[in-house]
């Protein structure tokens, strides 16, 4: 059984992860990408509002021939302890009968979103495979703050 990893990022630490995993395991990979882009107030206003309700927003289309895979692995960063909404745009669109493994990646290491991805996951008539907490890793020289610590 063939293995996608699907991922969204915003700034960069679930990209780097999941490249990472695919290049290891030769996986193929794709990207969720928001329709439109937008910088950190949106993200952290609209953005967390929508992914506390659990609602979606616009993404690009996906390009994914999803026939050729049978398990998926999505990885997603943790927006205000849930998905956020393009990640809940991908859950909608997803086909049926995968075995989905859910990897969260987020400052804390804590999600506290399985629940909700579980059932989004199911009420698509795929399953839950595996579900685990990444907390990513604290980035030693940041290019917004640069200076050295
Ligand atoms: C809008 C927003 C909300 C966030 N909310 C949380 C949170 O509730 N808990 C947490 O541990 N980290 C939170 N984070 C931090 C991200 O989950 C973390 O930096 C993650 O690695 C970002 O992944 P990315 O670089 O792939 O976008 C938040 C970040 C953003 C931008």
């Amino acid at each position: 059984m063939k293995t996608l990893v699907i991922f969204y990022s915003f700034s960069g630490n679930t990209r780097a992860i999941s490249q990472e995993l695919a290049e290891k395991e030769s996986f193929g990979i794709a990207e969720i990408k928001d329709a439109k882009g937008f910088g950190k107030l949106k993200a952290y206003t609209l953005g967390c509002f929508a992914s506390i309700r659990g609602k979606p927003w616009p993404v690009q289309p996906l390009g994914i021939v999803f026939s050729e895979y049978g398990r998926l692995v999505l990885l997603a960063p943790v927006w205000a302890s849930n998905p956020p909404p393009a990640v809940n745009a991908f859950l909608e669109l997803l086909p049926p009968s995968k075995d989905v493994a859910v990897k969260m990646v987020s400052a804390s290491g804590r999600s506290g979103c399985r629940a909700r991805i579980e059932s989004a996951i199911e009420s698509k008539g795929c399953a839950l495979e595996s579900f685990e907490d990444i907390q990513a890793p604290k980035r030693r020289f940041s290019a917004i703050n640069a200076v050295e610590p």
